[in-house]
């Protein structure tokens, strides 16, 4: 594979590059949201057992942060119908966080119940995608985070919070980025331990990247984002590149570039994980993660779904 021969020049290159901009992370922290983003819009459910494997898999190649489903109404996204099966099912490895979703105080019960120690709250900056999304506006979104931020402290339950279509919303257009910047200031504040910055149609550019963290940075400290980029347009990675620019050291991806939210028209996969754990080795940033582990993960869940992995890395390899 190129990145045998290239990644020592490549590391060099980039590490002397690098120095001349400070902030960016030496390490990052990548959260796979294969399972629960990369299934949700997959038209064939898969049975429990291969999502269990799947997770058990991703387990093995040195992520520490795997969410693993979504405590959502199985009549709005029904691949998500064995949530309690699919956690209750998996090998927990040590060290390692498996997050799920939980829209309101019922997804969070049912998600305790099946033994979740961490799950992430998700609102918008639009309230149109918002209404679609989970049949509410962005502020009465709020008002059901309420009780789980309230339950999941008595639980010792982390909350992490995703901001979604935070540069464009399919039925809204252009988001501002001071919408966006106030959406996560109050999500912040209510007790998320971090926020995932949704761009849920992958429209964002590193210009509309920065403009957007212009804003946010002033709220929320950097060491308390995560990017979340679907890769629609093609700018997951550059939109990442950008991020990282800023500080921010948590990034989502999907494994083989699978995902897309079924209320949100027009919206693509994640950035593929393999495709930007490539781009990070190459960087010379360590993400403690294998990536012939992960190649082979990817293979895996695309033959189950019929389907070629959207991740270039995973294609361009011949194992
Ligand atoms: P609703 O219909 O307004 O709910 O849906 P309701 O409170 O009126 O209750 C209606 C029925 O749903 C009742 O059952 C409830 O018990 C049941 P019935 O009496 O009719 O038999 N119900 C539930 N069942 C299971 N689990 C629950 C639950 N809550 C109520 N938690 C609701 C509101 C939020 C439930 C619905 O809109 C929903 O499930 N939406 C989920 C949409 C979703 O999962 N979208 C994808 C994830 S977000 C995303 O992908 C973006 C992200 O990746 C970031 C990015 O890319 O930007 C995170
Ligand atoms: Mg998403």
């Amino acid at each position: 594979m190129f990145s045998q021969k290239c990644v020592p020049f490549l590391t060099n290159f980039c590490r002397r590059s690098l120095s001349s901009i400070s902030s960016i992370p030496l390490e990052i922290r990548i959260v796979e949201v294969g399972p629960r983003d990369g299934l949700q819009n997959e038209p064939t459910i898969l049975p429990a057992a291969t999502k269990i494997t799947l997770i058990d898999q991703l387990s093995e190649t040195g992520l520490q942060t795997i969410e693993a489903t979504s405590f959502v109404s199985p009549k709005w996204v029904p691949q998500m119908g064995d949530n309690s099966e699919v956690l209750q099912g998996i090998r927990r490895k040590s060290g390692v966080s498996y997050p799920v979703l939980t829209p309101n105080i019922k997804g969070f019960k049912s998600a305790l119940a099946a033994g979740a120690k961490e799950v992430a709250i998700f609102g918008a900056a639009s309230d149109s995608f918002s209404r679609k999304n989970v049949n509410c506006t962005a502020a009465e979104s709020i008002e059901r985070f309420r009780p789980i931020i309230e339950e999941a402290k008595k639980a010792n339950v982390k909350v992490r919070g995703y901001v979604s279509t935070v540069i464009g919303c399919p039925y809204e257009g252009v988001i501002s980025p001071l919408a966006v910047a106030k959406f996560v200031d109050t999500m912040f504040s209510m007790g998320c331990y971090e926020i995932s910055l949704g761009d849920t149609i992958g429209v964002g550019t590193p210009g509309t990247f920065r403009k957007m963290l212009n804003e946010v940075v002033k709220v929320v400290p950097v060491d308390k984002l995560a990017v979340h980029c679907h890769d629609t347009y093609g700018q997951a990675l550059p939109n990442i590149l950008t991020s990282l620019d800023y500080g921010i050291s948590v990034v989502d991806s999907s494994i083989s570039g699978l995902g897309g939210c079924p209320y949100a028209k027009g919206a693509s996969g994640n950035a593929a994980t393999e495709d930007v754990v490539y781009m990070l080795h190459g960087m010379g940033i360590k993400t403690g993660i294998d990536l012939d582990k992960l190649i082979d993960v990817g293979k895996f869940i695309c033959a189950e779904l019929g389907r070629q992995s959207e991740s270039k890395v995973n294609r361009a390899s011949r194992r």
